[in-house]
């Protein structure tokens, strides 16, 4: 097989990730990155260790030695950046959400038909071994008919990944139930077997932004030493202020939902909770399985992933114990690249992830719009 030669759309902490994983997979090298701030790029990719040569958005996208790009841009530019690459005649990998509104994710879908391309969502969590294993308990019959699910996530790092820059901005992110969520209703998604038909939510911001100056940065603010969200740390370039004016997305929310299959789910989002983790339960008509993921906590990180299954009859409980010592979600963000490059070197397209990135933005989007009226059900609108 030939070395695959990937260009990339954004080279920030992401995007150089993710070109890391595709030479970490044997399989080919990012050999270019368009990014409209070079100096940003390039502290990522000192923090990195990874050097990508940085070109032009045109030179990138006309060149015909590319086998493929990835967009690891803000969620506000998916939507350009991967049509783009699929009008250019490439397979894509873009980074989740799909898009900040369900007409992006709509037209993205109808470029996708058109160009006969693959469109890709960056849904790594469906190639983590824990995620996987939940999904093929409960696609075996063994639970019964999942009725209910309840997802928690607690989000530990929320000043420093979501507050300190564009991530907190409606305009760019539109909603956290987007941008951190998004992975959460696509595994509800994937688990359940099912798509959400409705929903209702409830959400406000109960700690972030403020009254502080949108210019002010923490390495010139004064109170720089004793802030309790002061980033200092150079490897992860984001510092504004976390309590500055412009902050406007919810950092505390819940969402109701009801799945076309009937089943019943919650998700609650709390971004300053002292561990970060994701707990996922889903309970069917013979029995109920629950994930128990790695947390960093004050003390540290504790290490253990675990899926416990308990059944209403027969066999008392199973549990099922992963060694993931992979870095990059466990290893699935390597395994995810892997299974991308491999299904361009066969030709072959994923046309129902495209789909599920649209549905997980759907209910991110309605989710957002029933908290910030009058907490009303709002039907998720078809694929048009
Ligand atoms: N799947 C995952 O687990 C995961 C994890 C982290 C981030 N992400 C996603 O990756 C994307 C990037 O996140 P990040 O944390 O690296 O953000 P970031 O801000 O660190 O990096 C974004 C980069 O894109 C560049 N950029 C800005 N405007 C652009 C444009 N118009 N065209 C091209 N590039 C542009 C910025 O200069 C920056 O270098 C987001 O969509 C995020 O949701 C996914």
């Amino acid at each position: 097989m030939k070395a695959f030669r990937i260009g990339l759309i954004g080279a920030g902490g992401r995007g150089v990730s993710l070109a890391k994983n595709v030479s970490e997979s044997g399989l080919g090298d990012v050999v270019a990155a368009y990014d409209p701030n070079p100096s940003y790029a390039k502290e990522w990719m000192r923090a990195a260790e990874y050097e990508i040569p940085l070109v032009d958005r045109d030179s990138l996208l006309s060149d015909p030695k590319l086998d493929g790009v990835i967009v690891g841009s803000p969620d506000h530019c998916h939507r350009q950046d991967a049509i783009d690459g699929l009008r250019a005649g490439k397979p894509v990998l873009c980074e989740k959400p799909m898009a900040i509104s369900i007409a992006d994710c709509d037209e993205m879908l109808r470029v996708q038909k058109e160009t006969r391309q693959s469109l890709r969502i960056g849904f790594n969590l469906r190639f983590h071994p824990l995620y996987q294993k939940m999904q093929e308990i409960a696609a075996s019959g063994k639970l019964g008919r999942i009725t209910t699910v309840w997802i928690r996530h607690f989000v530990g790092f929320g000043g420093t990944y979501y507050f300190q820059d564009w991530h907190s901005r409606r305009a760019l992110s539109t909603s956290l139930l987007l941008q951190k969520a998004t992975h959460d209703f696509d595994v509800m998604h994937f688990v359940a077997g099912s798509y959400t038909r409705r929903l209702t939510a409830l959400g406000r911001r109960s700690y972030y932004g403020g009254d502080r100056s949108n210019a002010l940065t923490c390495p010139e603010c004064e109170e720089k030493y004793t802030c309790p969200e002061t980033n200092l740390d150079p490897a992860v370039p984001r510092n504004q202020c976390a309590f500055r004016q412009e902050v406007d997305v919810e950092d505390n929310e819940s969402v109701l939902m009801e799945l076309e299959s009937g089943a019943i789910a919650t998700y609650g989002q709390c971004h300053f909770s002292p561990d970060y983790h994701r707990s996922y339960v889903f309970i069917g008509t013979k029995g109920r399985m629950e994930s128990f993921e790695s947390m960093r906590r004050v003390e540290g990180w504790q290490r253990d992933n675990r899926v416990e299954v308990l059944y209403r009859q027969g066999v008392e409980r199973e549990t099922f114990h992963f060694d993931l010592t992979g870095s990059g979600h466990g290893g699935a963000d390597l395994r995810m690249i892997r299974n991308w490059l491999l299904s361009i070197h066969e030709g072959r397209a994923d046309t129902e992830n495209p789909i599920a990135g649209r549905q997980s933005v759907a209910v991110g989007c309605l989710a957002a719009e029933s908290l910030r009226t009058d907490n009303r059900w709002l039907t998720l609108p078809s694929v048009v």
